[in-house]
């Protein structure tokens, strides 16, 4: 009797029936490497049914033990998503496991999709939120598929993942607990800050390591000079010292933006002794020598900017591998982690207080933004997500860590670790395993493994 019902409403409204399926006949490819696939998720998972988009996924089921196997999620964030090999270490301890590896593509971001573009009007269901109401349909969905063609249980699944995606794993564990065992949140960000000054304190910090403070100088000497030039001093030299960079379109907010993710770019990513060593070839310097100096090693041609340039990332249109509009939706309303100025250290330029990033966000969605890291907070917890089982790691050196969680708790197994080492950065535990990889990093891999077998093997 209910079926009929349902078949009618489905006939009358034809957009009402749209259920969410992996592609007619799909079952897993157990032959070696991964296989894209296409998931058909629900567009919005809380209020009206306005159809299905498709989720692009990628999945390895060479290793995976159809009977008892464990399921690997790997959370892909605000980027286009794919297999990546530079950070194998989770694939490495599925195989152990003989699980089954999986990436999963985030809604609005490369070519999953809801609509034809990137409208502001359209972009009303690009939230954490719904992010995670995908991962549980598309994972019940899963784990339903291979137990009525397998038999068995169902499996046991980890969601692991850096940095945004970190805090969709540990939001997940909490929010649903019912689909997902445990959660490994690398460099997790779950505590929204609006003014994430202490992003910027953190390069100071970290710069601060390396020799006798000439690294730490150098930038704030030609943040000085940047600030000069800025403030109207020598619009000339403005214009050339932009010229270096192939950057005259962009505002002096924005560039002042563009400079700074120079420097934190190489700290951030476990590169901040080289980019020392490289600044200390500087010293002797004019100032705009050194802006000239950092252009011929920083510049990349290929980088079109659009992620500063506020111009490119008010255009609307889907660009497959450019995420900067959609991840800029994201930032601007839902966490704000505006990387404004520390006041006092000149790492930065002054531009960059919350006056800039506001505006910015206005200009780029062509309306009134406002940031709810707020709510954002109160939905999920900020520091205190109370999901069990979730395993944090945070690199030292790594701007982001003052999002992220530092203590255990040992009543809900959550662990937390704050690698100390040197040039420890973004999301490092994810990353191959290498020969060089200090005692420190071993220690904390092979802590995440011991954890995972206790979850995996235990009832
Ligand atoms: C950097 O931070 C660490 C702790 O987070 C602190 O011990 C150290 O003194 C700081 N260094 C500077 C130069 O502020
Ligand atoms: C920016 O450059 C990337 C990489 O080359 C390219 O894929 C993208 O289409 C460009 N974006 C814009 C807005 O032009």
């Amino acid at each position: 009797m209910k079926a009929t019902i349902i078949i009618l409403a489905c006939l009358l409204t034809y957009a009402t029936c749209s259920k969410p399926s992996f592609q007619p006949g799909f079952r897993l490819d157990t032959s070696p490497g991964f296989k894209p696939d296409i998931f058909s998720n629900i567009i919005d998972h809380f209020n009206d049914d306005v159809g299905l988009y498709p989720q692009r996924f990628w999945y390895n089921a060479e290793n995976f033990d159809q009977k008892t196997g464990p399921i690997f999620l790997y959370i892909c964030g605000e980027y286009e998503c794919g297999v990546n090999e530079q950070r194998q270490f989770p694939v490495e301890v599925s195989k152990e496991h003989n699980g089954l590896f999986v990436y999963l593509e985030h809604r609005y971001y490369g070519a999953s999709q809801p609509f034809d573009n990137l409208e502001t009007e359209n972009l009303r269901y690009l939230t954490s939120r719904h992010a995670l109401a995908d991962i549980a349909v598309f994972l019940s969905t899963l784990n339903d598929l291979i137990v009525q063609v397998h038999g068995g249980e169902k499996r046991k699944i980890i969601v692991v993942g850096g940095s945004y995606p970190g805090a969709l794993s540990a939001w997940f564990r909490a929010k649903y607990p019912h689909i997902a065992d445990a959660s490994w949140a690398s460099s997790a960000v779950v505590n929204a800050i609006e003014d994430l000054e202490l992003y910027d304190w953190q390069i100071f910090n970290s710069t601060s390591r390396s020799d006798a403070h000439t690294c730490t100088e150098t930038i704030q000497s030609m943040t000085e000079y940047l600030d000069e030039l800025l403030s109207g001093q020598d619009s000339t030299a403005l214009e050339e010292v932009k010229a270096a960079f192939k950057a005259n379109t962009l505002t002096n907010g924005d560039f002042a933006f563009y400079i700074a993710d120079i420097f934190v770019g190489e700290v951030q990513y476990g590169k901040r002794t080289k980019l020392c060593e490289f600044l200390a070839t500087l010293v002797e310097l004019e100032d705009i020598e050194k802006f000239y100096k950092l252009a011929e090693k920083y510049y990349d041609p290929e980088d079109n900017k659009s992620y500063y340039d506020r111009h490119l990332m008010a255009k609307t249109e889907v660009i497959v591998p450019d995420s900067s509009r959609a991840w800029a939706y994201q930032y601007c309303t839902e966490f704000g982690f505006f990387q404004t100025t520390y006041e006092g250290i000149h790492m930065r330029s002054e531009h960059l207080a919350r006056a800039y990033w506001d505006q910015r966000c206005n200009e780029i969605f062509g309306k009134e933004i406002i940031a709810q890291a707020r709510e954002t907070n109160v939905e999920f917890g900020a520091l205190k997500v109370k999901g069990t089982n979730t395993f944090y790691t945070n690199g030292g050196e790594d701007p982001w860590i003052w999002a992220g969680v530092f203590d255990d708790n040992d009543a809900l197994n959550q662990k937390a670790r704050r690698l100390q080492g040197e040039n420890c950065g973004h999301c490092v535990v994810l990353y191959n395993e290498e020969e060089s990889d200090s005692e420190e990093l071993r220690a904390v891999r092979k802590e995440i493994k011991d954890w995972l077998d206790a979850i995996l093997y235990t009832n």
